[in-house]
């Protein structure tokens, strides 16, 4: 069945320039990008991302990290990768949570490593579960930042809608 799954290339992915690595990886998979771009994350957005972890001793930290706080990388990308069994052949390359238990040859075995005070810096995050996934990429992506129509819209009229043009 085809699903889609957010990937984001985390502040430290960046930071140690593996955005090519990581999508080579990626492209192992056959699946297609339906949307990407580069974010600076505000904390609400990392907050809310991770909001399952909100009782987690590390739940600071990890906001922090996904700012970039702990890199000089203030920004991520963020992908949505769409196709057949989009969330596992995602997970499966990114690898095991914990870079150290991860497989050697997936991308956090490779590239992943956990700080001296604890935290898992594990370049990627990949969506868990399809719930998950609709969750996160409306969290991180409008409707029009998509190429394939993933979830039900609507439209709406908005007045005195401020955004920026090119001048
Ligand atoms: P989680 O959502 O459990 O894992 P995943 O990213 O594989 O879906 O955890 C979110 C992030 O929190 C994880 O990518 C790294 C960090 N983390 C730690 O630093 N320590 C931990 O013990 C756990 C479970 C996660």
């Amino acid at each position: 069945m085809s699903e889609a799954a957010l990937i984001l290339i985390k502040p430290d992915g960046l930071k140690k320039s593996l955005t090519g690595n990581i999508l080579t990886r990626l492209s192992e998979t056959k699946l297609e990008i339906v949307g990407s771009k580069m974010v600076r994350v505000p904390r609400s957005l990392a907050e809310e991302h991770y909001k399952h972890l909100k009782d987690k001793p590390f739940f600071n930290e990890i906001v922090q990290y996904l700012q970039g706080e702990l890199h000089d990388r203030k920004k991520v990308m963020a992908l949505v990768y769409w196709g057949e069994d989009a969330i596992k052949k995602c997970r499966d390359l990114a690898g095991a949570t914990n870079p150290e238990e991860a497989d050697p040859t997936s991308i956090r075995g490779s590239y992943g490593r956990i700080t001296t005070s604890g935290v898992y810096e594990n370049a990627v995050h990949v969506s868990s579960n399809p719930s998950e996934a609709e969750r996160e990429i409306k969290l991180w992506f409008s409707p029009d930042e998509l190429i394939v129509d993933l979830y039900p819209k609507k439209e709406v009229v908005e007045k005195e809608f401020k955004r920026k043009l090119w001048a």
